[in-house]
């Protein structure tokens, strides 16, 4: 088997948790049983770079039942599940991925994911597309195309394209509506809450909560605060996201404002240096610090570590520095996605769209075989509303139909007044 896991006898556990999620993945699984018979992936490898979890385990036997063959990676340092990896191991699926690796060890992983001469990527963050890039994989073997899921990678990606160093296309998963109107706000703004609440255990009510960035990420974290009893106030950089937050009914503030301000500090930008030395200083004793953005580079955990004297561990995602004027600042999951590092990442009935947008984007590349030109592309608005529409009939819900006199009305201009 070929595999580099944590530890193999955990998979019992992780096959568990996969099982589980798979009940609460009902889009998903019902692509599998639409697709697996025709095995539409056969003959066709697939890398994925992508946090191993238990949703992600449930896509990982989706691609294989359609006949693909896998081999993937995590796309954090602190974000894979070993009970998973392990499942997905002994599952007999190529796995490089362990919780707590040095930066070296992570790419080393996606190293080895890469050796299966991918046909198509499935990335969050663009870390394997660009290694993919770096390492010359591109001209090897026919790289039909890649996803990816979030918006930092897409951010990178399109950078790459203008740059004229892209390679190959890659669908922006993230872009899709059923994606990061749902995944972003309603996934993250639970699933962070949750990792700082199991890291901490702290009354969220009556605390001043400030929230960096007001995007998908930013507006979920903030509801769910405000919901708990927090007094959530944002820093922007954007005036019409900084509108939007104050018109929401909270704060708007300057970083260097809120420093003094704020109970639990949480960064949603994808932007670094958002909370630096010139903050930290100024924060009281007992300050929590924790990151929901793409990379730890939102908090700047090099300058907290030269303003202080000690590091304490309180608990696994759980660090107390205790600065040279006396205060002590909390960072948890060291600064990493803290819905990932510190709780099991988003709920699966939420991944269940994003994994279906993945599974659809992924079967499309498959099928146009290398035909697209190297750019790239958002999901298509037919397969948005295929996925909304099979998540609304797996709740049970039903919505309204246009009459044809209501569409001619919408799409004419021969009625007024
Ligand atoms: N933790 C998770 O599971 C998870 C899930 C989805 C996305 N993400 C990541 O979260 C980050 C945000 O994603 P999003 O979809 O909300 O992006 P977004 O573009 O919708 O929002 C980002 C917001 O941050 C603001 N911003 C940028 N730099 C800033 C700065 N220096 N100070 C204050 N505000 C600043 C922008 O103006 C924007 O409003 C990305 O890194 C993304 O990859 C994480």
């Amino acid at each position: 088997m070929n595999y580099r896991i944590k530890d193999i006898s955990l998979a019992e556990n992780g096959k568990k948790k996969i099982d589980w999620a798979e009940v609460h993945m009902p889009v998903l699984v019902n692509l599998r049983k639409r697709f697996e018979a025709k095995l539409p992936l056969k003959g066709i490898k697939v890398a994925g770079c992508l946090h191993v979890t238990k949703e992600t385990g449930v896509l990982i036997r989706t691609i294989r039942a359609l006949g693909a063959e896998i081999a993937w990676c995590g796309c954090n340092p602190l974000s894979t599940q070993d009970d998973v990896a392990a499942s997905i191991a002994q599952e007999g699926i190529s796995i490089f991925a362990s919780r707590g690796v040095s930066n070296e060890q992570y790419y080393d992983d996606i190293h080895s994911t890469m050796k299966i001469r991918p046909n198509i990527t499935i990335d969050d963050g663009a870390d394997l597309t660009v290694e993919m890039h770096n390492d010359g994989y591109v001209q090897d073997e026919p790289v039909y195309g890649g996803t990816e899921e979030t918006t930092t990678g897409v951010i990178r990606l399109r950078a790459m394209q203008s740059a004229g160093k892209l390679k190959y296309p890659v669908i922006a998963v993230n872009d899709a509506e059923t994606k990061h109107d749902f995944d972003n706000v309603y996934g993250t703004g639970q699933s962070a809450l949750d990792g700082i609440i199991r890291a901490t255990n702290i009354l969220i009510a009556g605390k001043n909560v400030v929230v960096a960035g007001y995007g998908h990420v930013g507006k979920g974290i903030s509801k769910r605060a405000d919901g708990l009893g927090a007094n959530v106030a944002v820093t922007e950089v954007d005036p019409i996201s900084a509108l939007k937050a104050k018109l929401d009914g909270y704060g708007v503030l300057p970083m260097n404002a809120a420093a003094a301000a704020g109970d639990i500090f949480i960064t949603t930008t994808g932007c670094k240096d958002v909370i630096t030395g010139q903050h930290f200083g100024k924060m009281k004793d007992g300050t929590l610090l924790a990151n929901a953005g793409h990379f730890n580079v939102e908090i700047s955990v090099n300058d907290l570590e030269a303003m202080s004297v000690s590091i304490k561990q309180i608990n696994d995602n759980n660090q107390e520095y205790l600065l040279k004027n006396g205060n002590k600042i909390y960072l948890i999951g060291e600064g990493r996605l803290v819905n990932l590092a510190a709780a099991e990442g988003h709920p699966s009935e939420v991944m269940d769209m994003s994994f279906a947008n993945q599974l659809l984007s992924v079967l499309k590349l498959a099928n146009l075989k290398g035909s697209l030109s190297p750019a790239v592309y958002d999901v298509e608005k037919s397969q948005d509303q295929e996925i909304a529409k099979a998540k609304l009939e797996s709740m049970g819900l039903q919505i309204d139909v246009l009459t044809p006199e209501q569409r001619i009305y919408l799409e004419g201009f021969g009625e007024g007044t």
